[in-house]
């Protein structure tokens, strides 16, 4: 399982990409809002100046032309954009006219089995099933992805899981056992996956027992 960083903070984008372990950026209207960045291309760039994989910019159209002329413009900003259509029937129909222009589309806000279903079939690259959103509202949201995961491999579609809405580490274990090719995870999920109190405990008292000898 790949991880991407679902952020639109620079900062954080800049030191998860320092470890290595970050393969793409995932972002929408909230997150760039949160950072208090209103001009998306310029904060998409700056975030593809930082990381090479794929980078997702969502589009604020309604209708199937707004959304398929806003997500032409979207892809054309650099070659790794990735543009996130949310599944309406609008957002089907525009990513059915992306895909067949070789636009790299992630679909977003994905709650069931058969909207992944459909965008699969419409030609999206990704889709983003909300794990946290579901769990929040009583569902089963590491259950849906791993559905979504049996019905692609059952099928041969090459539209690859992005388990979103991590809200702690165990998303993580789950994703990956419940197959998703990538989870995409807030900065400070990615680093409760690195921490564990027994690593922090022996690095200490290796450094401590190395003192005294060195000392001595
Ligand atoms: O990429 C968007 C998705 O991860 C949203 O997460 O926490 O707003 O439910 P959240």
């Amino acid at each position: 399982m790949r991880i991407f960083l679902d952020t639109a903070n620079i900062d954080q984008i800049r030191e998860a990409a320092k470890l290595g372990v970050i393969s793409g950026v995932t972002t929408n209207p909230s997150l760039m809002s949160k950072v208090g960045r209103s001009d998306y291309r310029e904060a998409v760039l700056e975030i593809c100046s930082i990381v090479a994989g794929p980078i997702s910019a969502e589009v604020l159209g309604q209708g199937p032309e707004e959304i398929i002329q806003e997500a032409r413009g979207i892809a054309s900003w650099a070659p790794n954009v990735v543009v996130k259509i949310p599944v309406t029937p609008a957002g089907l129909e525009a990513i059915s006219v992306l895909a067949k222009e070789q636009v790299k589309v992630n679909m977003t806000l994905c709650f069931s089995v058969n909207q992944a279903l459909l965008g699969a079939l419409a030609g999206a690259a990704y889709v983003s099933p909300f794990v946290g959103r579901l769990d929040d509202a009583g569902h089963d949201g590491m259950g849906l992805v791993a559905d979504i995961v049996d019905v692609y491999e059952r099928y041969d579609f090459t539209t690859e899981v992005i388990a979103a809405s991590i809200r702690h580490p165990l998303h993580c274990v789950a994703a990956a056992q419940a197959g998703a090719h990538i989870a995409t995870v807030p900065y400070d999920v990615l680093m409760q996956m690195i921490d564990h109190p027994m690593t922090t405990a022996g690095v200490a008292k290796f450094i401590q027992d190395w003192e005294r000898i060195a000392k001595a």
